[in-house]
């Protein structure tokens, strides 16, 4: 198989980039599968398991693009979102021979590949910083931020990190403070200063020149703060039970973050991504509609700023219809909807919402119109893992407590129910899942009702349905419990069904006859239907008959 060109025709004769029509599959290198027996994931690894992902296997799962999470050079401070070096490989995960030949490997079969761009702050001991805190007269002093003490010896700004206490630390060699609103190990890069820009933006070419098709950047709406770095308001709605050092989540981030100014440093670095071609960028943010909207700009901006709504909604029918149907109302014509269920910073999926319920969000996520980010191990029902306080190694986690850890989404891949669930041949750094021995790849691509195979079917189906791919939105009536619409197509429709609770509910279909294609509970298809009842958490998607 080889890699489609960068702008497809769909059967409708549409035009349209692969990054719309891609289904885009999460891996965090750590702990995806380890190549060398060290007990961490390694880019080895994910070669040796790319014909899970896609190629020509049947039994493939069908995505079409990998995002990997940082491999670069890092002390591992926040597990390399601490860049040290950003042109290279962290031997921990490989080296550049590694990666090219994951490259060219994940081509072959048809995968794109978009790695991490950590553009807000490097590592502590990245040269430049360690030049830059070396005088105050250093040549890269003001590729950092920063600043004095207030006149009272006080913080220069009362900012917070979401990793809890301030964002200031004093470096006692200079007498300044540095900002660093994630880990001390983590400060500022200054994006007012052309040089950062110029270097920064070098990067983005250093990887595009060794073949990948996208990046997905870290915290981009951080990385210009408020000019005079004034302070944030207090937060009235804040939760009243936060950790006491959780400064950041007492606060309103109106100075920190999506400031103006950011929206002319995105449009100059689309300019650098079109220097080639079909190249994606995605942005990691939150907001507003309103302001997310704008990381789109004027189709010069971000291609797909991340929407990660659906995480923070309650999971029921109602809650998640009104986020898609205010998404989609608020997305200009040329702008492409983009939809995350899962992610390394949050809760599993299937801890959040349940195992039956995973099976409906695997067809919402599938089937909205937009482009889906799959996190690795959602596809089986992964739940969050257990770690025990003294294997703890999330610094968010060893800083606001174990409630705030990160680590029980990180736990390994399992594969089968062999030593440590096949990802190594050593105790991984993170424990393996409990449950691995029933819930592994080789386990449920045996069962054919599994939420693996579920997955492979909605996959397989969606590549094939250009209303799935291509075609409008629209919320279809139906009672309080269930989420249903219509992908319009002109060469047929699609109407998707999704039972959020487990009672069973009776559909309308009213015009829509049509037969049934797919059922999560993957026993029914192909019989047709002019109105049906949905079994508890049962999705369905019918084909319509014109
Ligand atoms: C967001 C990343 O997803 C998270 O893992 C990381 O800790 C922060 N950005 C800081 O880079
Ligand atoms: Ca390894």
């Amino acid at each position: 198989m080889t890699l489609h060109p960068s702008i497809g025709t769909s059967s409708a004769g549409v035009e349209q980039p692969w990054w719309q029509t891609a289904v885009i599959y999460q891996i965090y290198p750590r702990s995806f599968q380890d190549g060398n027996g060290d007990g961490i994931g390694d880019l080895e690894g994910i070669i040796e398991r790319l014909d899970y992902l896609a190629g020509d296997s049947s039994d493939s799962l069908g995505i079409d693009a990998i995002w990997i999470s940082p491999f670069f050079p890092s002390p591992m401070a926040d597990f390399g979102y601490d860049v040290s070096n950003y042109r290279d490989v962290d031997p921990t995960f490989g080296d550049l021979e590694t990666f090219d030949r994951l490259v060219d490997a994940a081509h072959r079969r048809g995968i794109r590949v978009i790695i991490d761009y950590v553009p807000n702050h490097t590592s502590d001991l990245h040269r430049w910083f360690t030049d830059s805190r070396s005088s105050r007269n250093s040549e890269k002093r003001d590729w950092y931020i920063w600043r004095d003490a207030q006149s009272d010896g006080s913080l220069p700004n009362n900012w917070g990190s979401p990793f809890g206490g301030p964002a200031w630390t004093l470096d006692p060699t200079t007498g300044q403070y540095f900002l660093h609103q994630f880990l001390p190990e983590q400060p500022e890069l200054n994006w007012r200063n052309p040089k950062v820009e110029r270097a920064m933006f070098d990067v983005l070419r250093f990887w595009l020149d060794r073949g990948v098709d996208g990046f997905r950047m870290d915290v981009i709406g951080m990385i210009i703060k408020d000019a005079e770095l004034r302070d944030n308001p207090p937060n009235p709605e804040a939760p009243v039970d936060l950790p006491v050092n959780d400064i950041f989540g007492r606060q309103r981030r109106l100075h920190n973050e999506d400031q103006d100014g950011v929206h002319d440093v995105l449009r100059r670095m689309r300019l650098v991504l079109d220097e080639y071609d079909g190249i994606c960028g995605i942005g990691e943010l939150g907001y507003s509609l309103e302001r997310w909207v704008r990381y789109y700009g004027d189709d010069d901006e971000l291609h797909l700023p991340f929407n990660f709504r659906l995480m923070e909604q309650p999971w029921d029918a109602a809650a998640i219809r009104t986020s898609v149907e205010a998404l989609e109302a608020a997305l200009p014509a040329e702008a492409w909807p983009t939809y995350v269920l899962g992610t390394h910073d949050q809760s599993r999926l299937a801890s959040r919402i349940g195992t039956a319920q995973a099976r409906i969000a695997g067809m919402l996520l599938l089937t909205l119109r937009g482009t889906p980010t799959l996190y690795q191990g959602d596809e089986l029902g992964m739940e969050n893992g257990v770690v025990p306080t003294d294997r703890l190694r999330d610094p968010q986690g060893l800083r606001l407590g174990p409630a705030r850890s990160r680590d029980p989404v990180r736990t390994p891949m399992p594969w089968d129910t062999g030593p440590f669930a096949g990802f190594s041949a050593v105790e991984p750094w993170l424990p393996i899942t409990e449950d691995y021995e029933t819930r592994n790849v080789a386990v449920q691509a045996g069962e054919p009702v599994s939420l693996l195979n579920l997955y492979r079917a909605l996959l397989r189906y969606r590549r094939d349905t250009p209303a799935l791919l291509s075609g409008s939105y629209e919320t279809f009536p139906a009672p309080g419990g269930c989420f249903a619409y219509v992908r319009r197509h002109e060469s047929g429709d699609r109407l998707v069904a999704l039972n959020f609770t487990s009672e069973p509910l009776h559909l309308d279909t009213q015009t829509m006859r049509g037969s049934i294609a797919l059922s999560t509970h993957r026993d029914r298809g192909g019989s047709f239907v002019e109105s049906f009842s949905l079994r508890p958490d049962e999705g369905v998607i019918l084909e319509v008959e014109s």
